[in-house]
């Protein structure tokens, strides 16, 4: 793979350049590197108006042959995944390359012994354990469907994902800890499971020990169901542009929609971000703190490291437990050189103080990342400072679920970093911003809504079961153009910054949110009449949910109510969705046509209740004046 590695700015603008006058030429030749079972007879064919993209059409490959196959010759004896455990006094788990494949192979034995065939769709629903990361490639392995689901996620959402997929097998556990205490995971998905008529298998890990309930139809054990499966299994020949795997997120509508990634362009996508942004050499250790269940868990704790034949670190555990040094206790007992994470545990870490950074040695560390939202001009610096002592390159990654891996960072240690800016786009992404009118900004200083004028190998092919949706959401704003949802702003260097969402999804602690899906849940409580919610900043979180909330004239009180809406809202998403504030109002500022002007809502949750702007449009503004003065 060493043909995709860039060494240089210099050879980083030449290759840029390269990207654009030439696509299919350049990306043949990184795919190049890659084993194939057949190779491809076009490189690329797309069309952003029906919304039709392939790449490397007419190939055939599977990925975990490029994960683990291929290392097994030079690299057979090399840790592949370190595992720290949520309990530090446990002994961690080190599987190289050769022992992973033969437990993928297993795995992948067990789910064809349950009748698992190639385009099925698998819901994975673990902790951060080393089988979450195996129960993928199984998948992978015989042509399966992975749908991760975050394991924070509850009986209802985690329902309806099965259910839009038409899931055959779910793959859990017993438990999963948070901090301290085990939650018991099975509890979740058995109450998940009265609402799916799909499901015909239940493969549970034994993990927590805890007490679970019992379905002797549907639900095995996975260490006996495992016991006899051979670690040999051909990997499944795959098309290009066969599904890999659908992901989940959540847009400015209710209900969330399944991305959908392909095979080929996706490892190719994968593998080439990871290399040029972390600039990975053979011995390193790197971590990535991200869950599985998200993107980044995919794309940069799996694909992209086992793919480069790295060493990959999963931490099942939370940056604050025992204490908030865990994760520099973890730097340094694995001595790791690559650390990737989010702003809002940087933040959340920096108000610990610094003598949690100070009393390790971090020595190891040599290139930090940050991704999932704007990192704030002092959160980079703590981090540059008290993490990187100074000597680390930072690189802030900007892509999303839809984009399958990076699309604009900086290159560890090769482009020069300002903070808070992503700086510049990877080879192969054209960015533009488009301003209110929908024109594309040509002069260099801009801002406007980001966009991407070209395809990329990684980007999503549609939305599960609902193409028109995904044409509808990403190809309609701007015709011809991929609208990302986010605000952007270009320098005189050609630096890009990302502002944040600038459609109607929130981003809360890195997890992204739409606004309408907290609003249904909210709905959901018997006194609920109607709410709004938007984000407000918040210091930790980046993002907090403000909930303006309607009730009817029921005698409870406000204090129980509230309690209960947050346990709704927990119940119908998860405890991540949970309002950080509540309002209750008796109206919110609608215009005549009934539409909730969202804009005053967020100034007031902003607490700039001075510029509301023009209200004259309102059907009843004295609304906004009685808002104004209740909220909090
Ligand atoms: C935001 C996570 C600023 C952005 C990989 C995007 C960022 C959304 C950055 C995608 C960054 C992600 N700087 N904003 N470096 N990275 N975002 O799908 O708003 O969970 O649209 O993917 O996170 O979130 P998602």
């Amino acid at each position: 793979m060493e043909n995709m590695r860039i060494k240089s700015l210099e050879e980083y603008h030449q290759r840029y350049a390269e990207s654009i006058e030439d696509p299919e030429r350049f990306w043949a030749s990184i795919a190049d590197s890659f084993l194939w079972k057949k190779k491809w007879d076009r490189v690329l064919q797309w069309d952003f108006n029906r919304f039709d993209v392939k790449w490397f059409d007419g190939a055939q490959l599977n990925i975990t042959e490029n994960c683990l196959d291929r290392h097994l010759a030079e690299r057979g004896d090399k840790t592949a995944i370190i595992w720290e455990p949520n309990n530090p006094n446990m002994q961690s788990r080190h599987l190289s390359y050769r022992q992973l494949h033969a437990e993928v192979c297993r795995t992948a034995n067990m789910l064809k012994q349950a009748g698992v065939k190639k385009g099925d769709r698998v819901c994975v629903y673990m902790p951060m354990v080393p089988e979450a990361a195996i129960a993928l490639m199984a998948c992978a392995r015989i042509g399966a469907i992975h749908s991760v689901v975050f394991a924070g996620f509850s009986a209802q959402s985690l329902a309806d994902r099965i259910n839009d997929a038409r899931c055959k097998v779910v793959l859990t556990a017993d438990g999963v800890y948070r901090g301290a205490k085990p939650i018991i995971l099975k509890d979740i998905v058995d109450e998940a499971l009265l609402k799916c008529q799909d499901v015909e298998r239940v493969f549970v890990l034994r993990h927590t020990e805890s007490a679970v309930r019992w379905n002797e139809t549907t639900d095995r054990w996975w260490h006996e169901e495992i016991r006899e499966c051979s670690e040999l299994c051909p990997a499944e020949p795959m098309d290009a542009e066969d599904m890999l795997f659908i992901l989940y997120t959540s847009g400015s509508t209710g209900k969330p929609k399944g991305v959908v990634h392909t095979t080929a362009g996706y490892m190719v996508w994968a593998a080439y971000t990871f290399q040029n942004v972390f600039q990975p050499e053979e011995n390193d250790v790197y971590w990535c703190t991200a869950d599985l269940g998200w993107i980044t868990g995919h794309s940069y704790i799996l694909y992209g490291p086992l793919l480069s034949g790295c060493t990959t670190l999963m931490f099942e555990g939370i940056p604050t437990w025992p204490d908030a040094g865990r994760f520099w206790n973890v730097v340094d007992r694995h001595k790791v050189s690559i650390f990737y994470t989010a702003p809002t545990a940087i933040r959340s870490l920096m108000a610990f103080g610094e003598e949690y950074p100070a009393k390790a040695s971090l020595a190891s560390l040599r290139t930090l990342g940050s991704v999932g939202e704007p990192i704030n001009e002092e959160a980079w610096q703590w981090y540059h400072h008290h993490v990187g002592k100074g000597r680390c390159a930072i690189v802030d990654t900007w892509w999303q679920t839809e984009t399958g891996g990076i699309m604009i960072s900086p290159l560890a240690h090769l482009t020069p970093t300002k903070p808070t800016f992503a700086t510049l786009p990877m080879p192969g992404v054209q960015p533009v911003l488009v301003d209110a009118n929908g024109q594309v900004m040509e002069e260099t200083i801009a801002e406007g809504n980001l966009c991407i004028r070209f395809p990329w190998p990684g980007m999503l092919r549609t939305t599960y079961g609902d193409h028109e949706r995904c044409k509808q959401t990403y190809f309609s704003t701007y015709p011809g153009l991929y609208f990302t949802g986010d605000g952007c702003r270009r320098d005189h260097d050609a630096y890009y910054r990302i502002n944040g969402r600038v459609d109607d999804v929130i981003n809360v602690s890195g997890h992204r949110m739409g606004t309408a899906e907290v609003e249904n849940a909210i709905n959901e409580h018997p006194h609920v009449i109607e709410s709004a919610v938007v984000g407000y900043p918040h210091p930790i979180k980046g993002q907090g949910i403000y909930a303006y909330i309607i009730c009817d004239n029921s005698t409870s009180s406000e204090e129980s109510k509230r309690k209960e809406i947050l346990e709704v809202v927990s119940k119908v998403i998860g405890p991540i969705a949970k309002p950080d504030k509540i309002q209750f109002v008796d109206g919110l500022p609608k215009t005549r046509s009934g539409k909730i002007m969202r804009r005053i809502l967020r100034k007031i949750a902003e607490g700039d209740t001075d510029s509301l702007g023009d209200t004259s449009t309102l059907l009843d503004p004295s609304v906004v004046d009685r808002i104004k003065d209740g909220s909090i």
